[in-house]
């Protein structure tokens, strides 16, 4: 491991020595949150549970789960452990319906928060005194004023862009010369058009490392943007409930999935049909338990996200987590076989022709439910044939891969929205049953 002693003091304690940490956090994160916080009181009485029940982690099996419902019920503050006045921010995330996932923090949240950011800043290559372009957005969102105070907190030097406005967004890469970049992975495909729609070569930016996260993303989507831009491209993940970005983050040593800041946050695995407690390697639904949070405590919080906890490498008492497949809320099911949008963005980076964007309608013809891809191409020079021969060609190997029928509708460049921030993948246009 590269310069050890500039490592928190977590990131270099045993195995052993984490668990008993976590041991200890737990118990006291499970007695604060019977004592403040209503709904926890109410759901553990409910399951008969008490906090003085968690002996050993394994304990923490027997507890209630808190699910996104639980957070919409109770908004805007209800899950707050701490009264109002000593929270030093709110941030929100929309959501697709109703209203939005209000969170809080105090000033020991904060300062945890800045800390794991910064360790996952220096674990994705980041080194102080090196300059940062920070396009996550800033407001109500986690990723911009998240990843900023971790930046500050390891000495780096933040330029604070958030997103849009893709133009400027170059201009102030290629002036400023930045080292490395934040911002999602969807985005950044937006950025690389721009650099080519001013005839500057990407390969000839100062980036050395981007940190890309805050939506799935698939290796080869990593192959497009390191190849493109000559450069590191690692994961960060994280969630609004659990605190923000920097609950886990991939190394840029070993590219093999996201170490989990297990001082903090707890993983689980589930099953996410029956609820049951899954052996590390099994895939099933991620679920975290906060490990030091004050204003907004969560016990057993069920992500939705799909993956599997595997062992620490760059960080060895760290558990890692793979890639993220997808949220199980996205997962389409068409006429029988489940789908996710990342195994359509597999399939469309493995042809020479498709850069990456692309959209999922879905739409009900009779009782049938189809599938359309909208791929856009890299260029228009096809005249009618070749684009209809290339279709039904991906079409196939879309059929003799993952098992579905869908149409492939290619696009000229530059005609499917971009996103700022998280893209849409996925347009119902089905009839509400
Ligand atoms: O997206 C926090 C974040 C900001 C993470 C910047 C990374 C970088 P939310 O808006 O609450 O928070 O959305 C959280 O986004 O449950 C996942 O479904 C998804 N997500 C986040 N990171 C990844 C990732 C931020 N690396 C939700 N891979 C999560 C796949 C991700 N999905």
């Amino acid at each position: 491991m590269a310069n050890d002693q500039a490592l928190d003091p977590a990131e270099r304690m045993s195995r052993d020595e984490l668990a008993a940490l976590q041991r200890d956090r737990l118990q006291t994160t499970l007695a604060r949150a019977y004592q403040n916080v209503p709904h926890y009181r109410a759901a553990f009485d409910a399951a008969g549970v008490h906090p003085a029940d968690l002996r050993d982690l394994s304990d923490l099996a027997k507890f209630p789960f808190l699910v996104k419902a639980d957070l919409r019920d109770n908004y805007p503050f209800g899950l707050f452990a701490v009264p109002r006045e000593e929270l030093l921010r709110l941030h929100a995330s929309s959501g697709t319906t109703g209203k939005p996932i209000v969170v809080g923090y105090t000033r020991g949240d904060l300062e945890v928060w800045a800390e794991v950011m910064a360790r996952s800043l220096r674990l994705a290559g980041a080194r102080p005194g090196e300059l940062i372009h920070n396009a996550y957005g800033y407001g109500l969102f986690t990723g911009g004023l998240g990843i900023h105070q971790g930046a500050e907190k390891l000495g780096l030097t933040v330029v604070p862009v958030s997103g849009g406005m893709t133009e400027r967004q170059v201009q102030l890469i290629t002036d400023f010369r930045p080292d490395l970049i934040t911002v999602t992975p969807s985005y950044m495909l937006a950025i690389l058009d721009e650099f080519r729609r001013q005839n500057i070569d990407p390969r000839t930016s100062s980036l050395r490392v981007g940190i890309f996260g805050a939506e799935p993303w698939t290796n080869a989507m990593r192959a497009e943007i390191e190849d493109a831009f000559g450069m590191d491209a690692v994961d960060i993940y994280g969630l609004s409930e659990v605190i923000g970005p920097g609950v886990s983050q991939e190394s840029v040593e070993t590219k093999d999935g996201l170490h989990v800041w297990e001082d903090h946050f707890y993983p689980e695995i589930i099953n996410p049909e029956t609820g049951e407690v899954l052996p590390d390697g099994e895939l099933g639904e991620l679920v975290f338990t906060s490990l030091t949070k004050e204003a907004f405590p969560v016990i057993r919080y069920r992500t939705r996200d799909l993956t599997r906890l595997l062992p620490g490498t760059a960080r060895p008492s760290m558990r890692r987590m793979e890639k993220v497949t997808g949220r199980s809320d996205d997962m389409i099911i068409l006429r029988g076989v489940n789908v996710f949008p990342t195994q359509i963005e597999e399939a469309l980076l493995a042809c020479e022709w498709c850069g990456g964007h692309f959209l999922i309608e879905l739409t009900r013809e009779g009782r049938m439910d189809e599938m359309t891809i909208l791929a856009e191409a890299r260029h228009n020079s096809w005249d009618a044939a070749a684009i209809a021969y290339h279709a039904e060609k991906l079409a196939s190997q879309i059929k003799g891969t993952i098992g579905i029928t869908a149409r492939v509708a290619i696009q000229p460049p530059g005609t499917l929205e971009r996103s700022v921030g998280k893209a849409r993948r996925v347009v119902d246009k089905r009839p509400r049953t």
